[in-house]
């Protein structure tokens, strides 16, 4: 790679982690769609608070709480101390830690760091690697594949599927061509499950359908309602560039609102699974606006089997009470299940919600 590609993608990364932190890019006009929903009260709970287990598994592993902490970073020297503080937290928690992009890591040897000291400071938790659509696209190496895998000693490798992030980043590579012939033989090749996931755009019943007879083991549907990364990208764009939109007025608000909400995308995928028995083993992470124990609670009602931060969490990380947050996500996680009756999480998933009138 040279000199000034490397640049490129060292700003990328440092900007993202500082426009999520400070600037406008929560979706607007546009929700997960948790608030229409609510669990129905049970009076009559017959178990012990004390007893509530929030203890589950996550593609045949025991994990203490269904939460993972999303993809966001690595690759350049800043994003070593976040990772180290993403991979202790993890590990304290006993929940799964995604990394960001290991592009930067394929192209250059100088910069895996960062992603490096991830399993020094987590030995014992899944951690996965990760990767874009468009870099399968153009075809990884069985050392690419080794190189992310090693890094980490990972348990798996997250596709991350951004064609709006793509379509918006000055940057950006659009050409997806071939993406599901790549990613079935990435199915194929690799030793671990592969997870594909979106970046706040959401996915389908008929993309996760794609996705799932291309191999995937779980998708994330990383939906609209929480980071709009046609926002995060358009910031860099106007910065660097200077000018206005690229797009016209009138349809730019919605392409920077564009996705499926959270909730829509669960639903979908969840009566998938349910009306396709080939595809019923395949996990779902509930993901994109997760702000609560709440938000999780009725991810898993709606079919999840896990739910997914990274804004959130990335901020909370940065105003020092990220542990602080996942406990009180943990606590409400319990209140949920104490108020419906649920002693587990396979109770809990088994509820059904209220559609708010
Ligand atoms: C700073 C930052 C960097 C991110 N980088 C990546 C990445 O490299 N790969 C990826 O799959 N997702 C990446 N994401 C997207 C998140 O994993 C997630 O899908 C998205 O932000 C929606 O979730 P949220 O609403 O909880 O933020 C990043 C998110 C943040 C906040």
């Amino acid at each position: 790679m040279s000199q000034t590609a490397g640049n490129i993608t060292i700003e990328r990364k440092h900007s993202h982690v500082e426009i999520c932190l400070h600037g406008d890019i929560a979706f607007s006009g546009k929700t997960t769609g948790f608030e229409h929903y609510e669990f129905e009260h049970n009076a009559v709970p017959e178990l012990s608070f004390a007893d509530i287990s929030l203890s589950t598994t996550f593609l045949g592993r025991t994990i203490a709480a269904p939460l993972m902490i999303s993809s966001m970073t690595g690759g350049y020297s800043e994003a070593t101390y976040l990772n180290q503080r993403l991979a202790e937290t993890a590990e304290q928690f006993r929940i799964p830690l995604g990394v960001g992009s290991m592009r930067q890591a394929l192209e250059n040897s100088s910069h895996r760091e960062s992603f490096a000291i991830v399993r020094k400071y987590a030995p014992s938790i899944q951690i996965f690697a990760n990767i874009g659509a468009p870099e399968i696209a153009k075809g990884l190496t069985d050392s690419d594949i080794s190189i992310m895998l090693d890094l980490l000693e990972a348990d798996g490798l997250i596709v991350h599927f951004n064609a709006a992030q793509e379509l918006f980043q000055p940057e950006g590579n659009t050409d997806f061509r071939h993406v599901l012939d790549h990613l079935s033989t990435l199915t194929a090749r690799i030793p671990v499950p592969v997870i594909a996931k979106e970046v706040g755009s959401g996915i389908s019943g008929a993309a996760a359908t794609q996705l799932f007879e291309a191999g995937v083991k779980a998708v994330d549907v990383a939906g609209a309602g929480g980071t709009s990364w046609q926002k995060v990208e358009e910031i860099r764009y106007t910065r660097q560039f200077g000018t206005e939109s690229r797009f016209s007025t009138p349809a730019l608000e919605e392409l920077l609102n564009w996705g499926i909400p959270t909730a829509q995308c669960l639903k979908e995928i969840a009566a998938l699974k349910i009306s396709n028995k080939i595809f019923s083993t395949v996990e779902l992470i509930s993901s994109g606006g997760i702000k609560s124990g709440m938000d999780i609670a009725k991810s898993l009602a709606l079919g999840a089997n896990l739910g997914a931060s990274a804004g959130h969490l990335l901020k909370a990380l940065h105003e020092g009470v990220l542990e602080l947050t996942i406990e009180s996500w943990l606590n409400d996680l319990r209140a949920v299940m104490f108020l419906t009756g649920a002693a587990t999480i396979e109770e809990l998933r088994s509820k059904s919600l209220i559609v708010k009138q």
